[in-house]
């Protein structure tokens, strides 16, 4: 992290400026009819959205082949930029020729609601295994980033979109902000440094630790769970969603955090993904974001601070300073939180559960140790359990 990072509050949005490929008009809308329709997946809805919304500039649109391949091959876009994990639209052959090149279409949810265009400038194929590899750092069909990529359709359809509808968000709508307003939000809270913080998970005693020493360092902290599609024995989003206004009602400061979803797909990418979070939180405002344990990671498929080393080779052309921390857990001779840079004791006086563990725990309706998590936290996942 650099001195000038730590100390101001440029957070200039990736590229350069923020973008807004929106136009909620009647107009739009009624155009939007009249043209040929593709039914996307709600993966690709969120990927829309996000472009659309700005969270994913520079992008204006699903990535065409000359972007494609040089993310895939060397993280970057063709301009330069730093880009880690591809956005693109997939579909089967068959769809792709439906449309033709330089035709606008209406891409549309599962749901039949009309999400936005896309105008099809480019339909290119690709290899799988290739993009696997190299973005996912695994061929094995069992990363669950990698098989999405094995069952999507072959061809990629590229061009500029235009988000006409935005999701609705439901329950979570109350804490749904685009990157526009959460800037707004940061001037108008004047906290001039903001650490993002990227969750899949119920905010556990250790995930607390971090956020809260970066909170000593920084003015606010952006709680920024993603609520998009997650693996199914991830906890679902409106049981965490509920968790996490337990734990900040009774264990932050009011004027120093704010919960906002981030409507993102999980891809489990680890390293790579974590450069992604990194870049989309520095959209959204934050100077600072979090990147502890074996960031986005599934299974064994990364070491635990790949995506800590990965992210160090960019950081300073990424332009978001990156709090990395150690693996922190309770040690009952500190008796308190800790990490192997801290803590002097042997592991049997460390409190670790594995997720399987935790799991187990709370669907027989036990609250997991409170060294590990809040009972306010265990209490709302209990119940959340039970309703599953
Ligand atoms: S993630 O897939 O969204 O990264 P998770 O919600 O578990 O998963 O983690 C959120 C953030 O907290 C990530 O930066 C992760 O590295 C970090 N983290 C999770 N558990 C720990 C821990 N015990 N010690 C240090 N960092 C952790």
């Amino acid at each position: 992290m650099t001195l000038v990072q730590t100390l101001t509050n440029e957070s200039n949005p990736h590229g350069g400026t923020l973008v807004n490929q929106i136009d909620e008009s009647q107009k739009a809308r009624e155009e939007a009819e009249s043209l040929q329709k593709l039914t996307i997946s709600d993966w690709s809805v969120s990927d829309l959205e996000l472009i659309g919304i700005g969270g994913f500039s520079p992008l204006t649109g699903f990535m065409k082949e000359q972007d494609y391949t040089r993310v895939v091959e060397e993280m970057r876009l063709k301009t330069g930029e730093i880009w880690s994990i591809p956005i693109t639209l997939p579909v089967s052959e068959k769809e792709a020729k439906r449309f033709d090149l330089g035709e606008k279409i209406a891409l549309q949810g599962e749901d039949g609601i009309i999400y936005g265009t896309l105008i099809v400038e480019e339909k290119y194929t690709y290899d799988k295994e290739n993009e696997a590899e190299k973005v996912y750092g695994t061929k094995e069909e069992a990363h669950p980033g990698v098989k999405k990529v094995y069952d999507k359709g072959n061809v990629y359809l590229g061009g500029p979109i235009t988000l006409i509808n935005r999701p609705n968000h439901g329950e979570f709508s109350d804490f749904y902000l685009d990157p526009a307003e959460t800037r707004q939000l940061f001037a108008d809270l004047g906290w001039k440094t903001v650490v993002g913080f990227q969750t899949r998970n119920p905010v556990h005693r250790a995930h607390e630790h971090i956020q809260k020493t970066a909170l000593e360092a920084v003015d606010g902290l952006l709680l920024n769970p993603l609520v998009g599609e997650t693996k199914s024995d991830d906890i679902p989003a409106d049981v965490r969603m509920e968790s996490y206004q337990a734990i900040l009602n009774n264990y932050y400061v009011e004027g120093r955090v704010r919960l906002v979803i981030y409507p993102a797909a999980m891809r489990y990418a680890g390293p790579r993904e974590a450069i992604l979070h990194a870049t989309v939180r520095k959209n959204y405002g934050c100077t600072h974001f979090i990147v502890g344990r074996d960031h986005a990671g599934v299974g064994d498929y990364y070491g635990t601070y790949d995506a800590q080393r990965l992210i160090e080779t960019v950081e300073d052309e990424l332009g978001i300073a990156i709090f990395k921390f150690e693996h922190a857990f309770y040690c009952t001779v500190c008796e308190n939180m800790a990490s192997a840079k801290t803590c002097p004791h042997d592991k049997e006086n460390h409190v670790h559960l594995s997720g399987t563990k935790v799991r187990e725990l709370l669907r027989n309706g036990e609250r997991p140790p409170k060294e590990f998590s809040r009972p306010e936290v265990a209490d709302v996942l209990i119940k959340g359990m039970k309703q599953d």
